[in-house]
């Protein structure tokens, strides 16, 4: 068989931040109550940037990287909550922006697991044959359906892309996937409807119930990489980098907790960009290639949670030379 994995990736969020310092003077909220349940500290908000601005930037840094040309992309699939308009999908936009004019285009909708369902889908379209390269992205700008005088969200989000070119192999890549979702869930994180349609206020705006979602994520994250390493028959203590869904710090320990490892292992970057939704994984994932925190063979463990619920992991070996 075929292997599949990622031959290049890159990143992209907006200049604006917004600090828990400017969170205080909009919302009743402390830096400190948003340090100590989150680990946020700040985060990054779109100027006029939407979606697909992002997810271009993102993207063109992975096409470079992987050293493919626009026109060797075979698909590009864009993971996203927040897309520029109902239709035509954010990843036709994307497509024509790069100029991937051999590629196909669609969106998926994963809520914050959207980077890991699209790498599933991108290694299983790679191993089947015809696909040679696959344009992963994962891009949100959540800015756009957040409430900002409401505290008990406001604070979590920020807007950001992530990119990854997923190709063939000659080493292992992608060793083993783990996909789930629990739709009896669905209401403790939603939008309503559409931005353009709101009836009312609370109808643009993402509603969520924290604490089951909390509750939630901090089972689903350990128990969906246990799996996905149980798959991948790879022991937790052999893990090189865990990357997890970058919600909020104290689901992040729960779930490094769970599996074992140690401080080291971990990449965390929540304080900066706070919840970035399908841009969370593969933002975390190019940074901690970028800092050289990730080497050839190294075994990299993702997992994410969102809206549906759902749940994704990925165990894979790294392939691109160190940065
Ligand atoms: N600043 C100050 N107080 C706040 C606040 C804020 N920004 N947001 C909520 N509160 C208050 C609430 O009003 C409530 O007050 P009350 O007890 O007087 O009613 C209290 O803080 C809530 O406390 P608690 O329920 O203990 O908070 P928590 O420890 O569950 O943390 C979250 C809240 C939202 C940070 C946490 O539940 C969480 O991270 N959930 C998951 C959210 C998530 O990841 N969503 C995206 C999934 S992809």
């Amino acid at each position: 068989m075929t292997n599949a994995g990622i031959l290049g990736i890159g990143y992209a969020v907006p200049d604006g931040v917004l600090t828990n310092h400017d969170l205080e003077r909009m919302v009743d909220t402390s830096d400190e109550w948003i340090t100590t349940r989150t680990g946020i500290k700040e985060r990054r908000i779109a100027n006029g940037e939407t979606t697909s601005d992002l997810a271009v930037l993102a993207a063109k840094k992975a096409i470079a990287h992987a050293r493919i040309a626009p026109q060797d992309s075979d698909m590009v699939i864009v993971a996203t909550i927040t897309p520029d308009m109902a239709f035509p999908a954010t990843a036709c936009l994307v497509q024509d922006r790069l100029g991937c004019t051999r590629a196909g285009a669609f969106d998926l909708s994963a809520g914050c697991s959207g980077f890991v369902y699209a790498l599933d889908v991108a290694t299983h379209m790679v191993r089947s044959g015809p696909y040679r390269h696959v344009l992963v992205i994962g891009a949100d700008t959540l800015s756009a359906i957040t409430d900002f005088s409401d505290r008990s969200t406001c604070v979590l989000f920020g807007d950001g892309a992530g990119a990854a070119v997923v190709g063939q192999t000659e080493g292992r890549g992608v060793l083993a996937t783990y996909l789930g979702a629990d739709g009896g869930q669905g209401m403790s994180l939603y939008l309503p409807r559409e931005r353009a349609e709101a009836a009312s206020h609370k109808d643009g705006f993402i509603q969520m119930a924290g604490s089951d979602v909390f509750k939630f994520a901090v089972r689903i994250m350990g128990d969906a990489a246990l799996e996905v390493l149980r798959r991948a028959a790879v022991a937790p203590e052999d893990v090189d980098l865990f990357v997890p869904h970058q919600a909020n710090i104290r689901i992040i320990d729960a779930a490094a907790k769970r599996l074992g490892l140690d401080g080291r292992k971990i990449f965390v970057n929540v304080h900066k960009y706070g919840n970035t939704s399908a841009a969370s994984i593969p933002i975390a994932l190019a940074e901690a290639y970028e800092q050289g925190r990730l080497n050839k063979g190294d075994i990299v463990t993702l997992v994410g949670f969102g809206a549906g619920l759902t749940w994704g992991a990925a165990a894979l070996e790294w392939e691109v030379p160190k940065a």
